[in-house]
């Protein structure tokens, strides 16, 4: 059997590496090329020890390669792994797609910011979309004709246990503790805000095509999201949180290739639930309010991009991201009608937000 090639974009970072030792697990499958960012250390490392003959780097574009069109138009790999962050992740997500089979969709900004196109694109190009992120995976993995709510956990963050009064004295030291997954700085933070989770809750309308979405917090991150379907019976999607299982599944799938008999334990502890805390997380309750609002997404996610760095650099305090997100989305009206509008309101929205 022939093997099934796969591109990884953003090879180098989190999502890049994990993709890396799974790819090196399942014997179909080869790796026909990478796209990394600045990090030339690591990329040369990866290049020489899986024997990569095809790279690019937009950061370093006198390889063998002038533009990411023309390496994946000569490469034209089966799937492409989408993991760079951002709104050259967006980009890039949707330019693989007219070179691929199938997109293996990591980078949130790409359904947050773009959804509509996004799936237009796939479906003019037949290209399937499968997501990575682990919510979604686990709801792909489990989903019907019978659906009538969806539901995806949470863990709430460093903050979880923190009494809502005592938000505003957190610094980015406290903030970049993690409970459940060791991820970067900026998703740390958007745990902790769960401003993530409004992403996530805004991927999940585009991919299922459902405003019906619950979100619960979920302190072992071992219930990943559930399907409540017509008849009363409830699905759920129950495993470690190890991103190299969804990754895998975005590979195999409809098959499941990945050897892994490492299984939570069924005990109690593995299945508390608790209601999201309105207060102590106004912007992921906001962001729920303008799913059906492309240009108020795409500025709650530049928003949230400026303010993260402020909190970071210690400008603002840890209360003032949420505040900057909402009040620069009330600011953004109007149509989403091409990617240059989408690009028009980002930059509007990051003037707005390092202003307030
Ligand atoms: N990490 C997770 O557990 C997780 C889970 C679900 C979803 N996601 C989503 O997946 C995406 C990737 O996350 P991550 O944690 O893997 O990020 P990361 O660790 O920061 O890695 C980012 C990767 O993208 C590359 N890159 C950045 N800008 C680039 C550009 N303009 N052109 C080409 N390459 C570029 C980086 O290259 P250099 O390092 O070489 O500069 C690096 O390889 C994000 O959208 C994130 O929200 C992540």
């Amino acid at each position: 059997m022939e093997k099934k090639s796969v591109i990884i974009l953003g090879a180098t970072g989190s999502i890049g590496l994990q993709t890396l030792e799974v790819i090196k697990k399942l014997p179909d499958f080869e790796l026909s090329g990478i796209v990394f960012g600045k990090n030339l250390t690591l990329a040369r490392k990866i290049i020489k020890e899986n024997k990569i003959e095809n790279y690019y780097s937009p950061f370093y574009p006198n390889y063998k390669f002038s533009s990411l069109e023309e390496f994946l138009e000569n490469l034209k790999p089966n799937i492409v792994v989408s993991a760079i962050p951002g709104f050259d992740g967006m980009i890039s997500s949707l330019k693989a797609i007219k070179y691929t089979k199938r997109l293996a969709l990591a980078t949130k900004e790409a359904l947050v910011c773009a959804g509509p196109f996004v799936k237009q694109e796939c479906k003019k190009f037949n290209v399937e979309l499968i997501p990575i992120d682990s919510e979604h995976s686990a709801i792909f993995q489990i989903f019907d004709n019978f659906v009538e709510r969806i539901m995806i956990t949470a863990s709430g963050g460093a903050v979880r246990n923190i009494k809502t009064g005592k938000l505003s004295k957190l610094t980015p030291k406290d903030i970049l503790k993690h409970p459940v997954w060791n991820m970067g700085k900026r998703i740390t933070v958007d745990s902790s805000t769960m401003v993530n989770k409004a992403f996530e809750v805004m991927e999940a309308y585009e991919l299922f095509e459902t405003n019906n979405i619950d979100v619960y917090i979920h302190p072992t991150g071992t219930v990943h999201g559930a399907v409540l379907l017509k008849d009363g019976t409830v699905k759920i999607h129950f495993g470690f949180p190890d991103m190299k299982i969804p990754i895998a599944y975005s590979l195999t799938y409809p098959e499941r290739k990945y050897i892994n008999t490492n299984w939570p334990e069924f005990s109690s502890k593995n299945f508390e639930f608790y209601e999201v805390d309105k207060e102590k997380y106004p912007a992921f309750f906001y962001g729920k309010t303008i799913l059906n609002d492309l240009s108020k997404r795409i500025a709650f996610n530049a928003a949230d991009e400026i303010a993260v760095e402020r909190f970071l650099k210690e400008e603002i305090k840890f209360t003032q991201i949420s505040e900057i997100i909402i009040k620069t989305c009330e600011q953004i009206k109007g149509k989403v009608n091409s990617i240059d509008d989408i690009i028009e309101i980002d930059k509007i929205s990051r003037k707005y937000a390092k202003n307030i």
